[in-house]
């Protein structure tokens, strides 16, 4: 449901495993990703079903010792439903009542809009710090893991501990050495521009004939540089056939996303982006007139880039992004490029390929217009565009002037004035998932994180509640008129077969297992540039040399990232996964009443179910693999309810910067939304009929149910700067939370039932729209 990243899978957003294309900023190397800053909002997943989830609320948290609920127990008995249950007064429903009430404007009616009446509070009251893009109960939930690992990284380094701890701290340490960083200036960054080949703007006698694009392709992988900005390169599992590997060949991430690309260099975020790369160029050494031509020339030629490649709207169909040849194939079709070098110059000596290999070509098209545009286009355009994309990978990790030009860029695109502080910075970077496949240091950080914050008990109630929540989705799928009864039992299997992680993987409590994965990693305390070039290296390599081993999917590495606020749905896995970072909170407390954890974590379950069966998870099968199994009445049947979601959503608009929503972008996410709330909802009334009425919370004149409503809510009160609102809407897969609370409510009919709307009112529009 949140930003996230990962790999490849689908997802919202992304714990590890994403599918073929992964999103947007699990595309990005390290590097990229500090540089886009904008990006790290939105996880984007053009393909990636993987999706996050996120949200919090501080105060609730009760002491390990505070009492528990009254027992519900007492209260079950054949009349129990007919019980007045009463207030209950323990700390953890004061804290939960407080926490609720502070958000709530009880002004507004709840049937107008039920956003306003949960969260207009918080919006009101809410002010976005200067080093921040927004403010979201799940981000107040992110700011406190990051305090807790920050505490976790700044222990010193003692002699005998395991290597991985020792890399993690190392790491957080070059990165908080920002004297060290000042005194070396604008130096590393120079000096890493001439090894890659150097930058022609910053070379008064550069020689276009020692440059050849594909060449520059090399050196960047040797040295630690993404080689994805002109075609992208992955080693993925193969969508057909999910427990092996194969090659993906794909358009890349550009430096600023099509969407703003594409509208022309009059767009304001166009220019600043201009003006970050002639500023940039100028501050290491340029002429400003050379600079300023200079990368024009190579904005219009990314920009030609963008053009020819397919917009995310196009991106959600697996079957067509699947198109397998092999090399010799391939090398028939886009004959300038010499294939088997290329990609055998990619991959590790020991995993080399023969031209009867066959590959996935995601976007042929695009490598058609690119062969064409690349012979036309000066090898100074060339160089110039990718020498400016590696010099902005770098700018995060050099000094602060050079840091002051990447944040007046990011300000035009996200609203933000003001960097964070250092240590989440820094924090951050070690925490970092990458790029789908890619190892990155967040399974040490995980390790350290779950050894010492995380509660074991989170664990049993969760697994009930997906119990629960799992047997919901099958009571709708076997209500569902609209099925034939082949595909229901079809679907029906495969919800029987989502594998489910939680928490942490048992092998995070194993020194030896993270001493062998990140064996021949190597991290100093003084050397910030070079650590992120070597877990690029590491990482990139670590991927690619998988090339020919079996897919495991319930490895422990891709499912043991769990200091993360996020939820996934690996839908190449058909697993859901809810690590530990999401387990407190807003999201969940064992120590309030179950209407609270049923409406948020409940809600965010189903929601994680319910992506198996959006527009693009129902593409895949109960064993992951892209195969179609609907009857064609029943697909047409859904397809027409999914287009009534698409028109619903494409016609709500964000006031504050008066943009339509993105009805098909969003439409996976909506999806599971209504699906997820419906499920929850449905588990909860079940679970009163076992156990009987709840107590009301102190203050609060609310029944259980309405309570419900009012905790799922909560999960998404949020206040967005315009410009990172406008970010979210244009290139976001997720809508923005208001709207992923009156969307999925005013399509339930028990929600208008529990607040006694009439059809005359916005939250109970006569046209109502659900999948599941
Ligand atoms: C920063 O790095 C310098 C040079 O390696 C070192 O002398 C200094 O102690 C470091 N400072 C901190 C706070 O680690
Ligand atoms: C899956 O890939 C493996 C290895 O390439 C191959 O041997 C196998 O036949 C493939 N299975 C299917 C169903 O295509
Ligand atoms: C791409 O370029 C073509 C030809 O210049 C133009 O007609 C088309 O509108 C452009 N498409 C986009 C999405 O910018
Ligand atoms: C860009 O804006 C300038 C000044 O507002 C205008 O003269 C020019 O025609 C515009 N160019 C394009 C391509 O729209
Ligand atoms: C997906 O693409 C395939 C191949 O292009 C096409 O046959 C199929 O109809 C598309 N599916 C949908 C739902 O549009
Ligand atoms: C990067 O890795 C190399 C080889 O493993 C090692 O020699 C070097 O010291 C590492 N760099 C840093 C900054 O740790
Ligand atoms: C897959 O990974 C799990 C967890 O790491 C491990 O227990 C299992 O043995 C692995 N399976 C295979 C076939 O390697
Ligand atoms: C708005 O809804 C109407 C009718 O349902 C539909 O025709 C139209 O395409 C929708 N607009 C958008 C942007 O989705």
């Amino acid at each position: 449901m949140q930003p996230t990243s990962n790999s490849n899978g689908v997802a919202l957003n992304q714990p590890s495993k994403s599918f073929r294309n992964p999103p947007w900023w699990n595309r990005r190397t390290r590097l990229e990703r500090g540089l886009l800053v904008s990006a790290c909002v939105f996880f984007v997943t053009c393909a990636a079903l993987v999706v996050a989830l996120a949200s919090t609320n501080s105060a609730l948290r009760v002491g390990p010792n505070s009492e528990s609920m009254p027992s519900p127990e007492a209260l079950v008995d054949d009349g129990a439903e007919d019980t007045e249950p009463g207030i209950c007064n323990t700390k953890g429903c004061v804290r939960t009542a407080a926490a609720i009430i502070q958000n709530m404007d009880e002004e507004v009616d709840p049937c107008d809009n039920f956003y306003e009446f949960a969260c207009g509070g918080f919006v009101k009251n809410t002010i976005i710090p200067d080093d921040k893009t927004q403010m979201t109960t799940f981000g107040i939930l992110n700011d406190k893991l990051d305090e807790q690992v920050r505490i976790l990284v700044e222990e010193p380094v003692k002699p005998d501990e395991p290597k991985p701890f020792q890399l993690v701290k190392n790491l957080y340490q070059s990165c908080m050495n920002k004297s060290l960083i000042e005194s070396l200036g604008v130096k590393p960054m120079n000096e890493i521009l001439k090894k890659l080949g150097g930058w022609p703007l910053l070379e008064p006698n550069w020689d276009p004939t020692t440059f050849t694009w594909i060449e520059s392709v090399y050196r960047f992988r040797k040295l630690g540089y993404s080689n994805d900005y002109f075609i992208d390169f992955s080693v993925t599992t193969d969508v057909k056939n999910s427990t092996y590997r194969i090659i993906d060949i794909d358009q890349p991430a550009l430096g600023l996303s099509r969407e703003y690309l594409t509208k022309g260099l009059n767009e304001s975020e166009v220019k600043a982006y201009h003006k970050y790369q002639v500023e940039l160029a100028v501050l290491l050494g340029a002429d400003r007139t050379t600079a300023v031509k200079d990368m024009r020339d190579a904005l219009e030629f990314e920009t030609q880039l963008a053009n020819f490649s397919l917009p995310r709207e196009e991106r959600r169909n697996v079957t067509k992004l699947y198109n397998p040849m092999t090399i010799s194939e391939l090398q028939e079709k886009f004959p300038s490029i010499p294939w088997l070098e290329y990609i055998n110059r990619l991959l590790p000596e020991k995993v080399q390929i023969a031209s009867d290999e066959t590959i996935i070509v995601t976007v042929p098209e695009y490598i058609t217009k690119f062969q064409q545009l690349i012979s036309q286009t000066d090898k100074r355009v060339q160089a110039n565009y990718v020498m400016w994309r590696a010099a902005a990978s770098s700018v995060s990790y050099m000094s602060e002037s050079v840091r002051k030009l990447q944040l007046d860029y990011t300000n035009t695109l996200t609203g933000k004035g003001e960097r964070e502080p250092r240590w989440r910075e820094c924090t951050s970077v070690a925490t970092a998932r990458s790029k789908s496949g890619r190892i990155s240091l967040a399974n040490a950080v995980g390790a350290l994180y779950v050894r010492r914050y995380f509660k074991d008990e989170a664990r049993a109630s969760a697994m009930e509640m997906v119990t629960d929540i799992r047997k919901s989705f099958l009571d709708i799928l076997k209500e569902i008129e609209w099925m034939d009864s082949l595909t229901r039992g079809r679907a029906i299997e495969k919800a029987n077969s989502m594998e489910t992680h939680i928490g942490y993987p048992k092998e995070l409590m194993e020194d030896s297992k993270l001493i062998e994965l990140y064996d021949g990693l190597e991290m100093s305390n003084n050397d910030y540039l070079g650590n992120v070039l070597n877990l690029t290296t590491f990482g990139t390599d670590y991927a690619y040399r998988k090339l020919r081993e079996r897919v495991n999917k319930t490895d422990w590495i891709s499912h043991g990232r769990p200091a993360v606020i996020n939820a996934f749905y690996a839908p190449l896995e058909n697993s859901i996964q809810f690590p530990a970072g999401i387990l407190q909170g807003v999201f969940f407390d064992s120590e309030r009443p179950r209407y609270m954890n049923y409406g948020a974590i409940g809600w965010i379950i189903g929601h994680e179910i319910s992506h198996g069966f959006d527009d693009q998870g129902r593409q895949f099968d109960a064993d992951g693999n892209l195969y179609d199994w609907w009857e064609p009445t029943t697909k047409n049947a859904y397809l027409r309810r999914t287009q009534c979601i698409i028109y619903q959503y494409g016609n709500m608009t964000a006031k504050e910067v008066n943009l339509k929503l993105n009805g098909i972008n969003t439409q996976g996410e909506n999806i599971a939304d209504i699906g997820g709330i419906k499920e929850a909802y449905r588990a909860y009334q079940s679970w009163v009929q076992r156990n009987g009425q709840e107590q009301k919370l102190p203050g609060l004149k609310y029944s259980s149910n309405q309570l419900f409503w009012i905790s799922a809510a909560n999960v998404w009160c949020n206040k967005y700067r315009p410009e990172s609102l406008k970010l979210r809407i244009l290139t976001g897969v997720h809508s923005p939370g208001e709207f992923r609370v009156r969307g999925p409510f005013s399509n339930m009919e028990p929600f208008s039932k529990d607040f006694n709307c009439p059809n005359t009112k916005p939250m109970n529009p006569k046209e109502k729209c659900s999948v599941w």
